[in-house]
């Protein structure tokens, strides 16, 4: 019974003291913090949201492959298309437009696609103010992507963008 107290009353001696050495301790380490003043912790190389990019070092080597430049893109534009319109590549360019196109840009090239809902409604293809638009733009279109478009260049060749795009003159001066 007499042991039995004797613990007792050490917890409860060590318990009324807790909060004193915890309010010590804690004020002696926010002293230290402040004394330090600093807060490298937050302050981290790594890029945070809202922050300007920041630049690779010169030659590191990328991961994912080389970023195209926007010169490279609006070279391919002036691009020359070397397959003349003949009713083969039409119907080539037909075939392959109902297979990688159609999902989005839908069966007449007007949008509406079944995946237009998740990829953004595109505009229409087939309109004939589109025929004023260099070959090249259609081809730098399915070989990089266009805004919410994903590039199609490992779907097609080169010579089968060609094609698609024999096909889609034929879809613009049809619409007229
Ligand atoms: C996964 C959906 C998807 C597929 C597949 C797709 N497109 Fe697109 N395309 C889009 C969307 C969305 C846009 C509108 C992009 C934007 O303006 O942000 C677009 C835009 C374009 C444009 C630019 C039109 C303009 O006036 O700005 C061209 C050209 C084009 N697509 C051609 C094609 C061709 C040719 C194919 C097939 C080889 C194709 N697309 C396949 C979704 C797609």
């Amino acid at each position: 019974m007499k042991r039995r107290s004797r613990v007792l009353s050490h917890t409860a001696l060590s318990e009324k003291n807790f909060p004193r050495c915890f309010t010590l301790i804690s004020t002696a380490m926010l002293a230290l913090c402040l004394a330090c003043g600093h807060d490298d912790m937050r302050d981290q190389p790594s890029w945070k949201p809202q922050e300007s990019e920041v630049l690779l070092p010169a030659d590191s080597i990328s991961t994912a492959g080389l970023e195209k430049s926007v010169a490279e893109t609006e070279e391919f534009t002036r691009l020359v298309n070397p397959i003349p319109p003949a009713e083969s590549s039409v119907n080539k360019g037909k075939v392959l437009f109902e297979r990688f196109c159609v999902p989005c840009h839908g069966i007449e090239a007007k949008g509406g696609g079944m995946m237009a809902a998740h990829f953004g409604e595109p505009p229409s293809l087939s309109d004939p103010s589109n025929l004023q638009l260099p070959d090249g733009f259609f081809y730098s279109a399915m070989r990089h992507g266009r805004g919410l478009m994903p590039e199609l260049a490992e779907a097609l060749l080169p010579e089968e963008r060609w094609h698609v795009i024999n096909y889609l003159r034929r879809l613009q001066s049809n619409d007229k």
